[in-house]
C-alpha cells in the first residue's frame, strides 16, 4: 500500500497539476476528491500547456484516473474536457477514467443561483469562479443534491429536476429577482444526453480504491484549491465551499485514514491569492507587479490577475498541521529571481498581539500586520539548474529558512513550468 496526497497549502494554484503529472509516471491511480470546475490545474510537457478542470491530471501519463464521491460534477464541462483530451490523443475511455456513482451533480441553476448571490452581495462578494460549486454543495447538505447514482435512473431524475427546477425558480425569482431561470424541458434533454455518454463510467469508486489498496497500487491523491480556501480552516466566509485539507480525501473517495503515507504541502515561493478575501502578505507595490508579471500570475479558470505578495509561514504553518504534511514542494522558486532582498513573514501583529496563528474572524486578519525576516536575494536565472548543489547559496538558504521555521522538509523544487524544470530532493514512490 503506497499512496501520496498532493495538497495546496495556500490559497489554490500552487501548482498542484504540475506536481501530479510529474508523479504521476510512478502512479497507478490519480484521484480528485473534493472540488469541481472552479479548479484548473495546468501541466507544461514539451512546451505545450494542458489545462484540466475536472480530470484528474494523471490523465497525461495513461493512468487510471477516478473523480470521486467529493467532487461536484459539470457534466458538460466535463464532457468538454474529455473531447479536448481525446482530441490530443489522450485515452479518456472508462478503462483510464471513472466517476464516482455519488458524485453530485451541477446543473444550470447553480450557476444562476452562484451570480445571483454574488452580484446580490456588492462590495462582500467572495470573487467565486461562478460555476456553480456553493451551490452545488448546498444542495448536497440539505439533501436535494442529484448524484450520478440517481441521475442514471431517468423516472428518479425527472422526479429530483423537476421538484428542484421549482424550488430554485422561487428563489432566484423571489429571493434575487434574477433575470433567469432554468428551464425543465431543457434541461432535461441536454442532461439526459450527457447521462447517455457518461453512464459507461460512473462506478462504484471505494469499491475499486479497495481492490487498488489490497494490491499494492500507488494512489496519488490530487487537492484542489489549497488549505485556506477549506470550508472550515480557510479565510472564512472567502472559501471555498469543500474541505480542501487531506483529512477529507477520506470522505471524498471512500477510503479510510489508514490508506495516506505521504501528504506533500505544495506551495509558491511567493504566496498568490485570486478573488477576495484577507491577504496578510499581499504586496500593492512595484514587488507585487514583478512577482504578478514575471509569475504570469492569471487564474487558469477565470483568466483574473492573481493578487501576489510575500512568503507566509504562518500559512505554511497552518497548512503543516491542517494536512500533516510530510514533506514540502517548492514552487516557483524561479520567478523570485532578481529581487535583492526577499521577505519570509513568520507572524502577524494584530492590535498589540503577536501571533503565530492565522485568526479566524476576517475582521481581525485584515488588521495583520505581517512580521518579517528580511534574507538576501538572488539575481541569477535558476531555471535551468536539475541539482540542488548546483542553486545559488542564496537560494537553499531561502529553502533551508523555510524549512525551519516549517520544521518540514522540502523535498521537490520547482524552477519552471515544464515537467523536466523540477529537482527531486528526496525520492517520492521509489
Ligand atoms: P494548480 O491549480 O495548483 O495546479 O496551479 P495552476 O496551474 O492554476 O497555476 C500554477 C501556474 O504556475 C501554472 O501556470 C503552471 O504552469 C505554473 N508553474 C508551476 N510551477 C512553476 C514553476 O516552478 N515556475 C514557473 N515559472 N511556473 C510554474
Ligand atoms: P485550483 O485547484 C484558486 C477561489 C475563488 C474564490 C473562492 C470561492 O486551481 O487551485 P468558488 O467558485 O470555489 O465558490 O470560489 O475560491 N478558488 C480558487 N482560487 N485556485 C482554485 O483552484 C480555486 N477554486 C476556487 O477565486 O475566491
Ligand atoms: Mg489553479
Amino acid at each position: 500500500m503506497s499512496s501520496i496526497a498532493v495538497i495546496g497549502t495556500q490559497w489554490g494554484d500552487e501548482g498542484k497539476g504540475k506536481i501530479v503529472d510529474l508523479l504521476s509516471d510512478r502512479a497507478d491511480y490519480v484521484v480528485r476528491f473534493q472540488g469541481g470546475n472552479n479548479a484548473g490545474h495546468t501541466m507544461v510537457i514539451n512546451g505545450e500547456s494542458i489545462i484540466s478542470h475536472l480530470v484528474p491530471s494523471g490523465i497525461i501519463q495513461g493512468k487510471r484516473c477516478i473523480i470521486g464521491n467529493g467532487v461536484v460534477v459539470d457534466p458538460s464541462v466535463l464532457l468538454e474536457e474529455m473531447d479536448y483530451l481525446e482530441k490530443k490523443g489522450i485515452d479518456v475511455s472508462p478503462e483510464k477514467l471513472s466517476i464516482s456513482e455519488k458524485a453530485h451533480i451541477i446543473f444550470p441553476y447553480h450557476k444562476m443561483l452562484d451570480n445571483a448571490r454574488e452580484n446580490s452581495a456588492g462590495d462582500k462578494k467572495i470573487g467565486t469562479t461562478g460555476r456553480g460549486i456553493g451551490p452545488c454543495y448546498e444542495d448536497k447538505a440539505s439533501r436535494k443534491g442529484i448524484r450520478f447514482a440517481e441521475f442514471l435512473e431517468d423516472q428518479i431524475f425527472r422526479e429530483m429536476l423537476k421538484i428542484n427546477i421549482e424550488e430554485k425558480t422561487k428563489i432566484l425569482t423571489h429571493v434575487f429577482s434574477y433575470n433567469e431561470t432554468p428551464d425543465f424541458d431543457k434541461i432535461y434533454k441536454t442532461y439526459s444526453e450527457y447521462a447517455k455518454r457518461l453512464k459507461p463510467y460512473v462506478k462504484n469508486i471505494s469499491a475499486d480504491l479497495g481492490q487498488a489498496l489490497k494490491k499494492d497500487s500507488k494512489i496519488l491523491f490530487e487537492g484542489a484549491q489549497g488549505t485556506h480556501l477549506d470550508i472550515d480552516h480557510g479565510t472564512y466566509p472567502f472559501v471555498t465551499s469543500s474541505n480542501t485539507v487531506s483529512g477529507n480525501i477520506c470522505c471524498g473517495s471512500g477510503i479510510g485514514p489508514k490508506a495516506i503515507q505521504e501528504v506533500l504541502g505544495i506551495a509558491k515561493a511567493y504566496t498568490t491569492r485570486v478573488g477576495a478575501g484577507p491577504f496578510p502578505t499581499e504586496l500593492l507595490d512595484e514587488t507585487g507587479d514583478y512577482i504578478q508579471k514575471k509569475g504570469a500570475e492569471f487564474g487558469a479558470t477565470t483568466g483574473r490577475k492573481r493578487r501576489c505578495g510575500w512568503i507566509d509561514t504562518v500559512v505554511l504553518n497552518n497548512a503543516v498541521r491542517l494536512n500533516s504534511v510530510t514533506g514540502l514542494v517548492l514552487t516557483k522558486l524561479d520567478v523570485l529571481g532578481g529581487i535583492k532582498q526577499l521577505k519570509i513573514c513568520t507572524s502577524y501583529k494584530i492590535g498589540n498581539e503577536i501571533t503565530p496563528y492565522f485568526p479566524a474572524l476576517v475582521q481581525n486578519a485584515a488588521l495583520a500586520v505581517p512580521q518579517y525576516e528580511t534574507i538576501e536575494g538572488w539575481n541569477e536565472d535558476i531555471s535551468k539548474i536539475r541539482k540542488f548543489d548546483n542553486f545559488p547559496q542564496t537560494t537553499i538558504r531561502y529553502i533551508r529558512r523555510i524549512e525551519e521555521i516549517c520544521e518540514t522538509e522540502v523535498k521537490i523544487a520547482s524552477v519552471g513550468p515544464g515537467r523536466e524544470e523540477t529537482i527531486e530532493i528526496k525520492p517520492l514512490f521509489r
